[in-house]
């Protein structure tokens, strides 16, 4: 069942290869052991106590230039890592279980949705809205490697909401009144 539906993904990572709109460039050295002592470009870690996740990038120095990086992301029990927007990455379930998903792009907006245990890998297909949900009891952990040196997150909720986009803006994407947008959003500017 995993390895099936690691074929679709997989099948999914190679249509969207083409779509990115940003893109490490190809190294132009075998490869260059970043220097931990320096002071430069040192990524940051994210973590949310609104959602309950932390996402920290494992540094390994001889990852640098070569396009890609890894992060440990921890959820709590009941935790959720929001509706975000990657580069192509995998992950890697380390401990616990977790609720995982990915949506394709319009028309179509297809959920993939699978409760992944320890053991099992999975991939995400670059620029496509993906969650983690911990419905468990107990705490999950899972490693990713992405495709980028520099990856960012885009947590949905956050940049739609927490950003200062107009209401009416919102109410008008969401096909509601400034009213509902309003009481989303304080909740992300708070
Ligand atoms: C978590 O949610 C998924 C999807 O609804 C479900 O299949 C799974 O059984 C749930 N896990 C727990 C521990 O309730």
């Amino acid at each position: 069942m995993v390895s099936a539906l690691l074929m679709v993904f997989t099948a999914v990572v190679a249509l969207a290869a083409g779509h990115g709109a940003a893109f490490d460039p190809n190294p132009l050295q075998d490869f260059c052991v970043a220097d931990s002592t320096s002071k430069v470009d040192h990524p940051g870690g994210t973590a949310s106590r609104r959602c309950g996740f932390t996402a920290l990038p494992v540094q390994i120095p001889g990852l640098n230039t070569l396009g890609g990086s890894h992060a440990r992301v921890d959820v709590a029990p009941g935790a959720v890592f929001p509706a975000a927007l990657p580069p192509a990455g995998v992950g890697d379930g380390l401990d616990g279980a977790v609720y995982f998903g990915f949506i394709t792009s319009y028309p179509d907006n297809k959920l993939f949705a699978k409760v992944l245990r320890r053991g099992d890998v999975f991939a995400v297909p670059e620029g496509l809205v993906h969650f983690l949900y911990n419905n468990g009891t107990a705490p999950a952990a899972l490693y990713a490697t992405l495709s980028s040196q520099n990856p960012g997150l885009v947590l949905l909720g956050d940049a739609l909401f927490g950003s200062g986009l107009a209401d009416d803006l919102l109410a008008k994407t969401f096909l509601t009144d400034r009213e509902t947008v309003d009481k989303i959003g304080l909740k992300f500017r708070s």
